[in-house]
């Protein structure tokens, strides 16, 4: 489906009744990262999944991008929607838009999932890093991107068992937008530490992350749920940064658990 928000068509999936969830994707991936999850939790939730401007179907306009402008488009979607309040799951860049969304929008947040995400912001280094692929995106094209991310996205043994994952998950890479490869790293530069907001989300909070994963290993889940009152940790063994993909079974029912917990 599409809808019109912020002056952009912003595409997502609507599926099921219930309980709202919204799922936040990964970069640079779109909704259809959450295929398992929405087919399992639309049986009893009803599930909204967007694509972040830039993503999937999406429009994907020049930059500059900006998280709090992702979290302004999920919530210019509930607003069409008439959706007030909702369950967020957000897996890495889907989490960062997390923390701008809560920042802005605490009362419409039910319930908390942060998989394979981080609080702090970027060091220098990590800031630089995206520069410089950006600059790749521009030089090189998305394949190059592909290259670079597969092996950060995937476990190794994700990497060397599962080439059907390994496909899906470089096609829809090599499929993005080279505006909004650019646009999402340069709003991931700059997004400001969210370790100072943790001790201030008041929400049941589950945080997710797998046991392998490279960019948000497990300490970085450990600090969040450490930090955030109440907040349970999940790890999901055998699975790396896209933990939903490689271990769909265990995540989802990590997170059917925890929404079973709200009602
Ligand atoms: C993601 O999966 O969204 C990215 O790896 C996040 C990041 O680059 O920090």
């Amino acid at each position: 489906m599409i809808a019109r928000i912020n002056g952009l068509n912003l595409a997502y999936t609507d599926q099921g009744r219930g309980m709202p969830v919204v799922l936040l994707h990964a970069f640079p991936q779109n909704r259809a990262m959450w295929m398992p999850q929405v087919d399992a939790l639309s049986k009893t939730h009803r599930i909204i999944a967007p694509d972040f401007r830039g993503f999937g179907e999406s429009d994907a306009p020049q930059p500059p991008y900006r998280l709090d402008q992702f979290a302004d488009d999920v919530a210019g979607l509930l607003d069409l929607l008439a959706i007030q309040q909702a369950v967020f799951i957000g897996l890495s860049m889907g989490g960062y838009t997390l923390f701008a969304f809560y920042r802005k929008y605490a009362d419409r947040v039910k319930g908390l999932v942060l998989a394979d995400t981080k609080a702090q912001a970027d060091t220098e280094e990590g800031r630089a890093g995206r520069f410089a692929m950006a600059q790749t995106a521009y030089t090189k094209g998305a394949g190059a991107i592909a290259e670079i991310m597969l092996p950060k996205l995937l476990s190794p043994v994700a990497l060397q068992t599962k080439p059907n994952l390994v496909q899906r998950v470089r096609t829809t890479i090599e499929q993005t937008q080279i505006s909004g490869i650019a646009g999402a790293l340069m709003a991931m530069a700059e997004r400001p530490n969210s370790v100072p907001l943790l001790a201030q989300i008041a929400c049941p909070t589950l945080v997710i992350t797998g046991e392998l994963d490279g960019p948000t290993p497990p300490a970085d889940g450990k600090l969040m749920a450490e930090k955030i009152l109440g907040a349970r940790l999940e790890i999901i063994s055998q699975a790396g940064h896209l933990s939903n993909l490689e271990q769909p079974d265990a995540f989802t029912g990590a997170v059917r658990s925890f929404l079973n917990s709200l009602t």
